[in-house]
């Protein structure tokens, strides 16, 4: 097998695993969303990177379609590191909010991570076409982990602030 075509092939399947991620997040974020209800930014924050991971997992369709791979192949399993990142398994937990907010900074530090090595792996398959869309959804990410990553003191006030009401 040629390297170009080596890569076309780890760049797919990054594609999908992408796929995969995005479609976890949308998930994740839809049962996290009722009990983020008490804090508003948070709250609207959340909302807009649900409805943002909904237009990243389409993009990545998009690009699937592009290369020739099947929409219908799309449904893989998400690999245990990511679902236990995404895993926001502290529901109920008294300060929920306080526990979730940091798994949701490592989920945005993976997906960040995971477009930058699709950007190379773009590169290096002759998908130089493709990086426009990436980058944007890498931007994204990066705009989402640094609000919440500059807004966690601001979300330990408004807990507290909740705690003694
Ligand atoms: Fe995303």
């Amino acid at each position: 097998m040629s390297n170009v075509k080596q890569a076309m092939d780890t760049y797919l399947n990054g594609l999908r695993n992408q796929h995969a991620v995005e479609t976890q997040a949308i998930g994740t974020i839809q049962n996290e969303l009722p009990r983020m209800e008490a804090y508003p930014d948070l709250h609207a924050k959340m909302k807009a990177d649900h409805e943002r991971s909904v237009t990243q997992a389409a993009r990545l369709d998009d690009l699937l379609e592009k290369h020739g791979s099947k929409k219908s192949l799309l449904k893989e399993a998400v690999t245990g590191a990511v679902a236990t990142v995404a895993g926001f398994t502290h529901a109920g937990a008294d300060d929920e909010v306080l526990k979730n907010v940091l798994p949701a900074i490592g989920f945005k530090a993976y997906e960040i991570s995971a477009y930058k090595v699709l950007l190379a792996l773009a590169d290096a398959s002759g998908a130089g076409d493709d990086k426009s869309v990436l980058e944007q959804s890498m931007k994204e990410e990066q705009e989402m982990g640094d609000w919440l990553g500059s807004n966690l003191p601001n979300i330990v006030h408004a807990y507290l602030d909740r705690k003694s009401a």
